[in-house]
């Protein structure tokens, strides 16, 4: 696909936020670095970011809000996650804060979590893109996975370098970030419980210094729980665990099982429910949290395992299999357990 280079006028921004309803990919700049947008509350525009990214895993993603008032759409505000947006918002500072009931957001914006990465970007873009939408946008930073985060429109294009050119809708020209640095992520503490202090997930655009100073405390860090943790917070494999024992790769389903069916070979027709019976992998992507909780409160019901057909290693299909590894992954129990 070619990708429209949109500037920042109000034609670009009437047509980027069309797009964005459309279900299409656009990135637009905020004043860290330029987000790869997708509509948060459509299961398949949220999907083929992971797609367009080439994310080998559902890392969560950061939802993007024009003001406060839609925020509380989103998330459950305590007195300390209200202290830090007042100080903070609009900037580069995204809280993890747990998530409202009934919010109209994908599952795959939060990976399945039940806490939801939010923040108000400062730059006048975005933010007026997030006025002309008229919702929440989720938006990861706008590069192919594993390459370095774009600051410039120019770096979003540069398919050699690491960007996305060929592989969306459109990029919304902003010009340069003024920051440069992805944003700080903090997950707010409980407050009035001695010891229960913000902790910094990570380090960003805000520095931890300022924070502590609008806190009046010192913040803690959320260390890696696992060896092999890997450095995204939201990957941590105990945020991962379901109920219910998970089998993968199941082309038989036993006794004690019921099965999440993939595709329309032979034996799938014994699925309680299917993730993409055409074997789409967009649709199983965008099915997948959403069915595995279904399938968790069955089987926790009966007193079932779960099964799950094959999903074929490629695409969207690896993140699918990572998923579905750390859901199958032995579960740490008692002092073991992460706090
Ligand atoms: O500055 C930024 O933060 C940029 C701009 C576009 O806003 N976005 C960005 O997104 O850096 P991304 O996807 O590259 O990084 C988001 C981080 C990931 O490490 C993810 O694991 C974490 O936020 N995250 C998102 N939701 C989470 C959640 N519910 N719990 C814990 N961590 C979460
Ligand atoms: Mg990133």
């Amino acid at each position: 696909m070619d990708t429209l280079h949109l500037s920042a006028d109000p034609d670009g921004l009437r047509l980027a936020a069309q797009l964005l309803q459309d279900g299409a990919l656009v990135a637009f700049p905020t004043e860290t670095v330029y987000g790869l947008g997708a509509d948060a509350s459509d299961d398949t525009a949220v999907a083929r970011i992971y797609q367009a990214k080439g994310r080998p895993s559902f890392n969560p993603l950061i939802v993007h809000v024009a003001d406060l008032e839609q925020a509380r759409d989103y998330a459950v505000f305590s007195p300390e996650a209200e202290r830090l947006a007042q100080a903070f918002w609009p900037g580069a500072l995204t809280l993890i804060l747990p998530l409202k009931p009934g919010a109209a957001l994908s599952s795959l914006v939060t990976a399945g979590l039940p806490d939801v990465a939010i923040r108000i970007p400062q730059s006048p873009v975005a933010r007026d893109l997030l006025r002309a939408f008229g919702g929440a946008l989720a938006a990861p930073s706008a590069n192919a996975s594993g390459r370095v985060s774009p600051t410039t429109a120019a770096h979003v294009l540069d398919a050699q370098g690491g960007g996305l050119g060929g592989r969306i809708e459109a990029v919304l020209d902003g010009g340069p970030c003024a920051v440069g640095l992805e944003s700080t992520i903090l997950r707010p503490g409980e407050d009035g419980r001695d010891g229960h202090s913000a902790r910094i997930l990570r380090p960003g655009g805000i520095p931890v210094e300022a924070i502590e100073a609008a806190l009046g405390h010192p913040l803690m860090s959320e260390a890696p729980v696992a060896a092999d943790a890997p450095a995204a917070p939201g990957q941590l494999a105990s945020h991962y665990a379901p109920g219910a024992a998970l089998r993968m790769d199941a082309t038989t389903v036993r006794a004690d099982e019921i099965l999440l069916g993939f595709g329309a070979r032979s034996g799938q027709d014994a699925a309680l429910i299917n993730l993409s019976p055409a074997g789409d992998l967009l649709e199983a992507a965008a099915n997948l949290f959403d069915m595995l909780r279904r399938m968790d409160e069955a089987a926790q019901r009966s007193g079932a395992a779960i099964a799950v057909a094959p999903v074929p290693d490629r695409g969207l299909g690896r993140a699918i299999n990572d998923r579905l590894r750390r859901a199958a992954a032995p579960r740490p129990s008692g002092d073991d357990a992460p706090a």
